[in-house]
């Protein structure tokens, strides 16, 4: 039985270069922002990207002296084996286990980001999520890894294999638990040009939606704010507004305001709810305390 008291979001997609660990550090920051007490587990032992970005962090709150909030910061660590390619999984799996099961008891959210590749570690993480959010490219080779599509009749022929590796761990869950897992489906780098695009995908994730059983929720634009300030390890919710010429622009206060959409969409249990405080408009100073 899971001795868990946090809410376990896990970010997941087994296609590549989707938003996953973008997606993961601004839903970290931003419950940090709020007041949460925030772990992050980093599955992805191969590219390390949200282990990469903590760090960054880490050395940018050292260097500048500043204040901005840092999570609990796990990751796996691959076994000989694993680092070369080989082996199974079982041993990165066995310490996933008892990170989840033991390790977490004191955090309020535990943000968990997993490779963008099936493996038996991905659908483990899987399994402890309460709340699982997808991340998609706009784009219709990205939507296949959740349903086949009919493109004459532009409806969903069936789901994919992500979606059914979710369900199985969907019953993994409540054969372990009886809990239940919220599955978020977030569109990412939306663009705002694309209108024609933007509407045959609605209309698709809707039908998937009732067919599968997830929340099609406010994603992010493709913005470079999303990107650039990796290397600080900073996000667009850590900047202080500024005025004159320094002052955040539309684009940003847009950016915030997705973070903040996406946030307020994850059903966070009433035990651990704080009002809300994630702060979005151009007079509040961020990145302090
Ligand atoms: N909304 C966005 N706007 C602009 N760039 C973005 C946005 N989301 C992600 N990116 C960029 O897209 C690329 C892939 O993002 P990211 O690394 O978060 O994906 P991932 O799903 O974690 O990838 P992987 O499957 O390789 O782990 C990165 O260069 C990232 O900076
Ligand atoms: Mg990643």
């Amino acid at each position: 039985m899971s001795s868990k008291a946090a809410h376990i979001i896990v970010v997941g997609n087994e296609k590549g270069g989707s938003g996953k660990s973008t997606t993961a550090m601004h839903v970290i920051v931003g419950l940090l922002q709020s007041g949460y007490s925030v772990a992050s587990v980093d599955v992805d032992y191969r590219q390390g990207t949200l282990s990469r970005y903590l760090a960054n962090r880490r050395a940018f709150i050292k260097a500048a002296g500043s204040d901005v909030k840092m999570p609990a910061a796990y990751s796996i660590t691959p076994s000989e084996g694993a680092k070369d390619g080989f082996g199974d999984g079982e041993a990165e799996a066995a310490q996933l286990t008892l990170l989840m099961e033991g390790g977490l008891i004191n955090h309020d959210v535990v943000v968990v980001d997993t490779p963008g590749s099936a493996g038996l570690l991905s659908s483990l993480a899987h399994s402890y999520a309460d709340t699982l959010i997808t991340p998609i490219n706009d784009s219709f080779v990205d939507l296949d890894v959740l349903a086949h599509v009919d493109g004459v009749r532009m409806a969903v022929m069936a789901p994919s294999h992500y979606a059914e590796m979710v369900w199985k761990q969907k019953q993994a869950r409540a054969e372990r638990d009886g809990g239940s897992i919220d599955w978020l489906v977030m569109r990412n780098r939306l663009s705002s040009l694309d209108a024609h695009n933007k509407r045959k995908m609605d209309d698709i994730l809707r039908d998937l939606s009732a067919r599968v059983g997830l929340r099609v929720v406010p994603g992010f634009g493709e913005r470079v704010i999303f990107r650039e300030l990796f290397l600080a390890g900073l996000t667009i919710m850590d900047l202080k507004n500024a005025v004159g010429p320094q002052a955040l622009g539309p684009s940003h206060l847009a950016a915030r305001q997705e973070v903040a959409d996406l946030i307020g969409a994850i059903r966070l249990p009433e035990a651990i709810k704080l009002s809300p405080t994630l702060e979005t408009g151009n007079d509040l100073a961020h990145g302090k305390g």
